[in-house]
């Protein structure tokens, strides 16, 4: 069949990349003489029938740009759809089909979804309804199983590295505990990395449980070496021994019912507490998300893009583009959306942190040099 015209949207939480997806896939379909739609705000422009035409001019620029022209949203899932305000009583409804008479009215020959987990789940159930879908992997949570890499992930890495250096300086003038939170939501890719990457000394994830007593023991550890200061790298979805998470609100109808946030000022408050130091928060929030996307994003951005556009034109939609080393490949999005990726606690970055003296503030983890 002959690709007249596809469509693009962006779905979920925003991250450094999206437009330059957008970009990629807007600039090799116009090569190829492919008509390209640019939904908004994710599949709500779908349900609304509401999109820009994406031409030339209005892709050109915007390869640097955070955020994404075509805007985002992770409330409106057209199977379970509601865009009422908050606490009004409207019950969601299914309106996948409205979703399907906008790609038919419009002539949509293809369609190419760039987000996370809910949107390729969302993706999923319209390619099993027979729509002609090509995923892209985004989030700056790097948690999906099927791709070394999402972008997003790298740019959110090199804030939050720049920050664990600069809380450094003032944690040691200042004698202080600081802690510094991290997005990632259930995988502590972000937290790890910058940790390892910034010489933080204690880091919490969610795959490795913390005990208080082991924090305390770290930094007294370090107190006994003469280290008047610690730095505490924690992801938001840090868990503790009994399972507890800090969960600051829940969200109904979302893609992401709970709201992470908090795991920074409950240390602080034990920390102080129990050793009478001075702690300091620092939660670095949508700081990760905003922004110019680095190299490795916008290299990785663009051959998704271009390679998305590849796939409708080889007829093999269905499929995610996903890296895997250096190469870009592509796999069933059902079996990019089964499994989430995690940090491995007993795998060789783990190991390697410990090995520098990194304590994941838990007894069970750790043992002669380090290891
Ligand atoms: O999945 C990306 C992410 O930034 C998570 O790391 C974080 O928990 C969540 O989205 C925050 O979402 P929101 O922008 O809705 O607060």
């Amino acid at each position: 069949m002959k690709v007249r015209r596809i469509g693009v949207l962006t779905a979920g939480g925003d991250c450094p990349g999206l437009n330059a997806v957008v970009r990629g896939v807007a600039k090799h379909a116009l090569n190829c003489g492919i008509e390209v739609l640019g939904f908004k705000n994710g599949f709500d422009g779908l349900v609304k029938n509401q999109f820009m035409e994406l031409d030339s001019k209005t892709v050109s620029g915007i390869l640097t740009r955070g955020g994404t022209i075509l805007g985002t949203s992770n409330l409106a899932n057209p199977f379970n759809y509601t865009l009422a305000p908050m606490g009004s009583p409207e019950e969601p409804k299914d309106v996948s089909s409205l979703v399907l008479h906008t790609i038919k009215t419009n002539k949509i020959d293809a369609l190419v979804t760039i987000g996370g987990d809910g949107t390729l789940s969302m993706s999923q159930k319209f390619i099993e309804m027979g729509v002609p879908i090509v995923g892209v992997p985004k989030t700056i949570d790097n948690d999906l199983s099927a791709t070394d890499f999402t972008f997003g992930f790298d740019s959110a890495l090199s804030v939050a590295t720049d920050a664990v250096d600069r809380i450094h300086t003032t944690a040691e003038s200042h004698h202080r505990v600081m802690i510094l939170e991290t997005m990632g939501r259930y995988a502590g890719w972000i937290a790890l990395r910058s940790c390892i990457a910034g010489g933080g000394d204690i880091c919490l994830i969610p795959e490795i449980p913390y005990s208080d007593d082991a924090i305390i023991d770290a930094i007294e550890d370090r107190q006994r070496k003469g280290k008047t200061f610690s730095i505490i790298v924690a992801a938001e979805g840090a868990v503790n021994e009994q399972g507890e998470m800090a969960v600051k609100a829940k969200i109904a109808g979302s893609t992401d019912p709970i709201r992470l946030g908090g795991i920074s000022s409950k240390i602080a408050a034990m920390i102080e507490e129990r050793l009478k130091v001075e702690c300091r928060v620092v939660v670095l929030g949508h700081l990760q998300r905003g922004g110019t996307p680095t190299a490795f994003d916008r290299w990785l951005s663009t051959r998704f893009g271009a390679e998305a556009v590849e796939l409708i034109l080889q007829g093999k939609t269905g499929y995610m583009v996903a890296l895997r080393g250096t190469e870009i490949i592509s796999v069933p999005v059902k079996d990019a959306v089964s499994k989430l990726k995690r940090v491995d606690p007993n795998g060789e970055e783990v190991r390697a942190a410990l090995a520098v003296g990194t304590s994941f503030g838990s007894s069970k983890i750790g043992g002669a040099c380090g290891i």
